[in-house]
């Protein structure tokens, strides 16, 4: 009976440990989810569960193993992360500090991906390739950048500091600093704090197949008159 008291202490005394070492080595991360959350209540709350800090923790274990070579146990890690927040950040990927993956689910990093500064992703964004190239096939997100739910930034593009990507946004080229880049494929709206593209037709250029068809409608009017 003793000996299983024992155990649970010093399964609790682990917990515990384990708790505040996060706390000490994830402390920007928790700020930066305290201040971009809304609905966060506190630091335990988010310690305890927020899904985003607890993938972005597996991903630092795992990309130690990655950086050593050790690839089967960085993948492994980083599948039994997915398995369990439901946010994939392969381990060769590179995040800087502050990082928050608000709600996560559904959340795709590819492994030549670069992440800045106190970046803000919602569910859903993906950090993709394009094709089965080979390399840095995968975009480089700078400092402060947000990027909407369900968005996908694919390629070896740059998303410059302090950018916008709107939720469900298709980028495939690279966005300027201080820009807002919504629709698909993926349109500079704002650029340093200034509404861009002032004769923007949102409909017609956030739909490249509604162009197309009134491209052909015109050819068939000039055939008909022929
Ligand atoms: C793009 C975004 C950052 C807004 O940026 P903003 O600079 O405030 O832009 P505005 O609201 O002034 O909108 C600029 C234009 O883009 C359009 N727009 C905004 N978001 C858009 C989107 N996601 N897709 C397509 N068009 C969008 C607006 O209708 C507006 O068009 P208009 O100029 O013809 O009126 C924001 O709309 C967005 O998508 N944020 C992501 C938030 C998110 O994912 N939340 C999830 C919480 S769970």
């Amino acid at each position: 009976m003793t000996c299983i008291i024992n155990i649970l202490f010093i399964l609790i005394g682990l917990g515990v440990l384990k708790l505040i070492l996060i706390s000490i080595f994830f402390y920007d991360e928790i700020i930066q989810a305290k201040k971009k959350d809304p609905a966060a209540k506190g630091f335990l709350e988010i310690l305890l569960l927020y899904q985003g800090l607890h993938a972005l923790v597996a991903y630092r274990v795992a990309h130690f193993f990655y950086k050593i070579n050790l690839f089967f146990l960085a993948r492994f890690i980083s599948q039994m992360a997915r398995f369990l927040t439901g946010i994939e950040i392969h381990p060769g990927a590179k995040i800087g500090k502050g990082l928050f993956i608000d709600h996560g689910m559904g959340v795709v990093i590819g492994e030549t991906s670069i992440i800045g500064d106190n970046v803000l992703l919602y569910q859903g964004v993906t950090l993709g390739g394009t094709g089965l190239e080979k390399g840095k096939r995968h975009p480089t997100i700078g400092n402060n950048v947000v990027i909407g739910t369900g968005a996908k930034v694919l390629g070896n593009i740059t998303i410059g500091d302090n950018s916008y990507v709107g939720s469900n946004a298709v980028v495939i080229k690279d966005v300027p600093p201080n820009s807002t880049v919504v629709g698909v494929p993926g349109r500079i709206t704002k650029q340093d704090g200034k509404k861009i593209d002032i004769s923007l037709d949102h409909i017609h250029v956030l739909d490249p197949i509604m162009q197309n068809i009134e491209e052909l409608e015109k050819r068939i009017d000039k055939l008909e008159k022929k």
